[in-house]
This record gives C-alpha cells, sequence and structure tokens, in this order.
C-alpha cells in the first residue's frame, strides 16, 4: 500500500480525534525507524515513552512469542506466572506492598484515584474524597481522569465532569494549602509534569507535600505514566525526590510497547480494594506482561546509569549548536524538554525535523523528546545532526 493509499483509508475510516505526522512507520531496530517507502528516521520518541528498549529487541520479542504461544490470556479470575513474577518484581524494586493491573496511563491514575476515595471512605465515611492535582498536570482522558488534569483546555465539550478535583499550583506549598479543607484525600501529581512542557518540579516542594500528606492522613500519589521504568534515570523517578508515595500509577514503557499500566500501593492501603471493588477484563495480560518482566530485567542499575550520561549528552549537545529558534533545555535522565524561540512554532519546528529524518514530540510550548532508553551514541549523534541542519 503507497503512503497516498493508506492516508486514504485513514481519512474515510478512523475518527480523527488525532492530527497526523505525514509519515507511515512500517518497521524499526532500536532507535531507528523506516517508513513504508523505506526512507530512514532516528526515533526521539519511542512511540511517546513506550518503545523503552527501542524496536525490534530480540530478547522482548521472543518473550512475548514464548507466552503467546504458550497461554495468551485468561483472565482476572485465575492465577498466572509472569503475572506473579511482575507484581514482585515491580513492588520489590519500588518498595511497594502490591498492585492492580490495567491497561493505560489513564486506567491506572483512574485506579489510584479510586483508591485513595476508598482509603479514605473506610476510615473516614463519605464527604473526604477531593484530590488535589496540579494546573498543568495531565492524568489522562477519561472523564476522571480529564478532570484530574489541571489544564483547562481539557475541561471542555464533554460535560458534567467527575467532581471532587481541585487545583493547586506546582511548586508553591501555600497554594496547596489554600486549597486544601476537611473533605482532601490526596494529592496526585507528576514529578516531571510531560505534556504540560517536561517541567521538572522543586525537590522541597514535593518533600513538603509530603510532610503535608503525611500530617494529615492524605494519600501522596504520583504519577509516573510518563516518568517511570527508568525514563528519568531511576526505575521511578520518585527514587530521585527521597520520598516515598502512599501509591504510584504507571504505564507507558512499562511492557515495552504493548498495553500495560496500573497503580503500585504501600503497606498503609494493602487492603483498600477488595474482591469486586476494582477490575478490567485485560489487567494483567500474561504476553503483555511476560513483556514487562523482560522490560524490568533489562532496566538494570548499568542502563539507568548510562541513560543518565546518554540525556545529558543530548542536552550538551542541543545547547552548544545555539540554535536560533532554540533556546534552554530541561528534564530528567531521558525525558527532555527544548525551550522554542522566534517566529516559529514548536510544531512547525517538530514538522520540520520529522520531515528532515528526526521523530520528535511536542509539549507545552516546546519541543519534547523521549528516545529509547537503549538509543546508541551513534542513533544520538545521526539524530542531532539532523537536528542542527534542519534547524539552523
Ligand atoms: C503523566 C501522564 N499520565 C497519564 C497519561 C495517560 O496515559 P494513557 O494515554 O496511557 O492513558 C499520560 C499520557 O501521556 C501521561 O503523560
Amino acid at each position: 500500500m503507497t503512503f497516498e493509499e493508506l492516508k486514504a483509508l485513514d481519512e474515510q475510516y478512523v475518527m480523527h480525534s488525532y492530527s497526523r505526522f505525514p509519515v507511515a512507520i512500517d518497521h524499526g531496530k532500536g532507535a531507528t525507524v523506516w517508513d513504508t517507502a523505506g526512507k530512514e528516521y532516528i526515533d526521539f520518541t519511542s512511540g511517546i515513552g513506550v518503545c523503552s528498549l527501542g524496536y525490534g529487541n530480540e530478547g522482548w520479542v521472543s518473550a512475548i512469542t514464548a507466552q503467546a504461544s504458550k497461554l495468551g490470556h485468561i483472565s482476572n479470575l485465575f492465577y498466572s506466572e509472569p503475572y506473579a513474577r511482575l507484581a514482585r518484581e515491580l513492588c520489590t524494586r519500588a518498595g511497594m506492598a502490591n498492585v492492580m493491573f490495567a491497561n493505560s496511563g489513564a486506567e491506572g491514575n483512574e485506579a489510584m484515584i479510586k483508591l485513595a476515595r476508598k482509603y479514605s471512605f473506610d476510615k473516614y465515611g463519605k464527604g473526604r474524597g477531593t484530590v488535589i492535582t496540579l494546573h498543568n498536570s495531565f492524568h489522562g482522558r477519561t472523564i476522571t481522569t480529564l478532570s484530574a488534569t489541571g489544564q483547562d483546555k481539557f475541561h471542555n465539550y464533554f460535560f458534567p465532569f467527575t467532581e471532587g478535583f481541585r487545583y493547586a499550583d506546582a511548586n508553591d506549598l501555600d497554594s496547596v494549602e489554600a486549597v486544601a479543607g476537611h473533605d482532601v484525600c490526596a494529592v496526585m501529581f507528576e514529578l516531571v509534569q510531560g505534556e504540560g512542557g517536561v517541567l521538572p518540579l522543586d525537590k522541597a516542594f514535593v518533600q513538603g507535600v509530603a510532610d503535608l500528606c503525611a500530617k494529615r492522613d492524605w494519600l501522596l500519589l504520583i504519577d509516573e505514566v510518563q516518568t517511570g521504568v527508568g525514563r528519568t534515570g531511576s526505575l521511578f523517578a520518585f527514587q530521585q525526590y527521597d520520598i516515598q508515595p502512599d501509591a504510584i500509577s504507571f504505564a507507558k514503557g512499562i511492557a515495552g510497547g504493548l498495553p500495560f499500566g496500573g497503580v503500585m500501593a504501600n503497606e498503609k492501603c494493602r487492603n483498600v480494594f477488595t474482591a469486586g471493588t476494582h477490575g478490567t477484563t485485560f489487567g494483567g495480560n500474561p504476553v503483555a506482561a511476560a513483556a514487562a518482566c523482560y522490560v524490568l530485567d533489562t532496566v538494570d542499575q548499568k542502563l539507568l546509569d548510562e541513560l543518565k550520561e546518554k540525556g545529558a549528552y543530548l542536552r550538551e549537545q542541543i545547547e552548544a549548536m545555539n540554535l536560533p529558534c532554540l533556546g534552554a533545555t530541561r528534564g530528567l535522565g531521558m525525558m527532555i524538554g527544548i525551550e522554542v524561540k522566534g517566529e516559529h512554532t514548536n510544531l512547525e519546528l517538530a514538522n520540520r525535523l520529522i520531515q528532515n529524518g528526526l521523530l520528535c514530540l511536542t509539549a507545552g510550548p516546546g519541543l519534547r523528546l523521549l528516545p529509547p532508553l537503549v538509543i546508541t551514541k551513534e542513533e544520538m549523534d545521526k539524530g542531532l545532526a539532523i537536528m542542527k541542519a534542519a534547524l539552523s
């Protein structure tokens, strides 16, 4: 099928809730992908932070195919080994008590919000279901996670939205106190606001909120959907903030390209979900769980140390280019934001980079890079050379 034929099918049969770049990707290896006409691109996106081990990773493919030929699905009514192994690995490495599996980031957050509301209901009864989130945050596209998202542009069309969310300013503890009341059960935020523009939170603010949560018995909920699974240089970003949250959500990179997500909770919340209080048909699917076990085995300390260096290298090199359309970089590990300056928008710059063979993302008013964690120096240098030539 030519690109034009493929595009025509998409135009006719797909709901247009996305504006796509004019490229159809066919296959990939490492951090390099090829379109249907055979043109090569360096990938600084990982499918929006999902393909943590890049494309065509042989161990990942073997883990999936072995599990698929043994048992593709069985439901949550039965035990299965990949499920149990993954639960142990995740909880051990995150210092958490237990986990509930889902299929996406929004579902992980939805489960985390339900967990907080039920924790509070069980202990204090009705009337304490409000969750404080931050302005400029992003937590997903379900009606409830849109409510949790602290950006007005997401609070449109789909009325009525779920009640019980209040928004505070990032890095401003007074603002959190100002919206607090007797009805609060939790505070929820991303440690690096991803969709909002790659904005890392201050450690003092995060620790201040953690203290406030402990004092008032609010749950501290961290959305690690984008920051988790090594993306920021530790398995989860909270491990760089010297806090131990009550619950964290995860998704995106966990299964290296298969749909997966969930929420982990600490000892205090171990028994909040009881049989029948929450569930999902596909959550913990054995093939996706086997893929996730393989991803976690691969994301070891050595890989985490290396990716911190790679992230620092990319930022240094981009800043050293001194391009008139790009300003300062920011971020954590391999989650990188670049300020956009001058007359061109971030979308125009992204389009130009993609046309020239470098896949990249936008976030807030800037550019965003989320390369596969395993990207090589050679691939980074190719991508940087494309950036310099395309934007000079
Ligand atoms: C921080 C954060 N939370 C939640 C989500 C929603 O995840 P999903 O698209 O898998 O539902 C995203 C997606 O970009 C995200 O970045």
